[in-house]
């Protein structure tokens, strides 16, 4: 892990800040509305060709279930230390009460999670395969999903909870990865918050009004409808965005080349991803910089610190394999590594 010599400068000068910032993590209120989704990966060993069709069978190993998508941003937020209220939608099936059961033993208020009658909790099934003493890999992935939208009673009742909430929570976040539960109605509920955090993969101008977005670079292209190819269309990027979201902060998160923050002031800051080397899987990793940056906000960050808070969290969880979370204390430990470069 090396780091610019001006940004670790930056970063000494603020390091007795940003631990203690991570001491108040815990506890912290926040309501996460979004787009609940179950990850599953089934495994098994190869048998044989099938007589039906020529196809693997495979004998049955294991199963793990894990949140995905606003899901994730959920579990990281619990794991990072934070109460957490849950709102979104689950189909009225196994995977639904899979899901619910990790949130439950987790302590995540699922009280905002109702039950969609019509449409499946989305999930993402991974089969993988492997001969005898072979590596696994994927085989097919199953998805679940709808394309209508939740009934508008369903919307309304989940936007009552949300309004019925707010006074209750330090943030809220939204994250929204196109599956439908971020209507209009309930975005509206969550942006009468005066400290709402975007993680949308696109529509963002339906989010007006919010404090910060974050955006990825394929996210933040497609918004501004242009290629982010160098410094100059990162600048003029950010910039943009902020004029269509009029946003107090837009934070690009740019992988291997860290983040950037602009506000409306103006400025615009660059922090670099704080390591290049051991990334194994960065699926994620932008639900773990939501989670750490949300509660560095509600500890009384400055946007700055907090973007770097998320970097930092991120830098955990890339060395890891799948959506994974991490604690402050894995982040203290990080950080005294860093600073001891
Ligand atoms: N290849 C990488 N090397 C180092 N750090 C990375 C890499 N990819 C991602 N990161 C870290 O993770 C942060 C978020 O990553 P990214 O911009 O890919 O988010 P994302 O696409 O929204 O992720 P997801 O949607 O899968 O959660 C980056 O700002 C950076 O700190
Ligand atoms: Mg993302």
């Amino acid at each position: 892990m090396v780091i610019e010599a001006s940004f670790a400068v930056q970063l000494h000068a603020c390091a007795d800040r940003l631990f203690h910032l991570l001491e108040c993590f815990n506890g912290a209120r926040v309501l996460v509305v979004g787009d609940l989704t179950l990850d599953e990966f089934l495994t098994g060993q190869v048998e044989r060709i099938s007589r039906e069709a020529p196809v693997l069978i495979l004998r049955h190993e294991t199963t793990k279930q894990v949140p995905g998508g606003g899901a994730n941003a959920v579990y990281n937020l619990a794991k990072l230390g934070a109460q957490v209220k849950a709102v979104g939608l689950f189909g009225k099936d196994d995977q639904g009460r899979s899901l619910r059961s990790i949130f439950d033993s987790s302590g995540i208020d699922t009280q905002g999670v109702l039950i969609d009658p019509d449409r499946p909790t989305v999930t993402k099934t991974r089969i993988s395969g492997h001969a005898r003493q072979s590596v696994t890999q994927q085989i097919v992935r199953l998805d679940r999903k709808s394309d209508d939208l939740p009934d508008p009673h369903l919307q309304l009742q989940l936007a009552e909870y949300i309004r019925s909430q707010l006074s209750t929570v330090d943030a809220v976040v939204c994250s929204d990865y196109g599956d439908g539960v971020l209507t209009p109605t309930i975005i509206s509920a969550a942006l009468s918050h005066s400290r709402t955090i975007v993680d949308a993969q696109t529509q963002l101008q339906r989010y007006q009004g919010a404090t910060l977005f974050t955006p990825n670079l394929p996210e933040a292209e497609q918004a501004v409808g242009y290629a982010i190819t160098n410094p100059q269309t990162v600048t003029q990027a950010g910039f943009d965005l902020l004029a269509l979201t009029q946003a107090e902060q837009i934070l690009i998160t740019r992988g291997e080349e860290g983040m950037s923050l602009f506000d409306s002031q103006g400025r615009e800051q660059h922090i670099p991803a704080f390591n290049r080397t051991d990334v194994f899987d960065v699926t994620g990793a932008g639900d773990t910089v939501v989670a750490a940056l949300t509660l560095s906000l509600t500890a009384g960050a400055s946007f700055w610190e907090a973007a770097v808070l998320g970097n930092l969290a991120a830098s955990i969880v890339v060395r890891q394999f799948g959506t994974t979370t991490t604690t402050p204390s894995e982040m203290k430990a990080a950080l005294q590594a860093l600073l001891e470069e």
